[in-house]
């Protein structure tokens, strides 16, 4: 065979290994065509708007059943207590806080909001509609069911 064959011969060959490695390559996203036949997994559902949910325990926060969406909480402000302060609560039904939140560390009653209680949504979180994230056996107590 001559040289200039031969070249040839391993330059088809060359290109259509090429091809065929081509071929097999694919993004993260697979073959998946763009226009979404695959759906995003359902975002879980918040549950605004609903009525209170009951505690588990008794030392629980409550959980918020309302929307908290731009509800600010500052140092000049805070939505939440617009309603649920004790002053506001019977206009707006809104549940009073409790007396607890009156109260700081060393136990002292305070004529407002105590420091401690003031930013609500560290402990108090919109409730969700959300199988539990590990599989457990808790039940709430007794005191609070019946
Ligand atoms: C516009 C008035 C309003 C504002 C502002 C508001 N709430 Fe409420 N909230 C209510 C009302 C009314 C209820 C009672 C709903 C019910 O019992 O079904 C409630 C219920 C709750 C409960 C449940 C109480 C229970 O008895 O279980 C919590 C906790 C709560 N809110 C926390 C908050 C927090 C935290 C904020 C601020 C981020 C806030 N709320 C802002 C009106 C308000
Ligand atoms: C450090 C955690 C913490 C903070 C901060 C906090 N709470 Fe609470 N809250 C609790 C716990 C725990 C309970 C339930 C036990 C109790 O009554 O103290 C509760 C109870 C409540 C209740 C139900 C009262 C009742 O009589 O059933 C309301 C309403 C409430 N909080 C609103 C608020 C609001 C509004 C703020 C912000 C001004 C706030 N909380 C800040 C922990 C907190």
């Amino acid at each position: 065979m001559k040289n200039w064959m031969r070249a040839v011969i391993g330059l088809i060959l060359a290109v259509a290994s090429g091809l065929a490695q081509a071929e097999e390559l694919q993004s993260l996203r697979g073959r998946a065509p763009l226009d979404g036949a695959e759906q995003p997994p359902e975002i879980s559902r918040w549950m605004p708007e609903s009525h209170a949910l009951p505690r588990n325990y008794l030392q629980q926060p409550p959980l918020i059943p309302h929307q908290i969406e731009g509800y600010k909480v500052d140092l000049r402000q805070n939505k939440c207590l617009s309603c649920h302060s004790w002053s506001k609560a019977k206009e707006t039904r809104a549940t009073k806080i409790s007396l607890t939140h009156f109260r700081n560390r060393f136990g002292t009653e305070l004529s407002d909001v105590s420091p401690q209680r003031y930013f609500c949504t560290q402990c108090h979180v919109p409730q969700k509609d959300t199988p539990p994230l590990v599989d457990n056996t808790f039940k709430p107590m007794d005191a609070i069911v019946r």
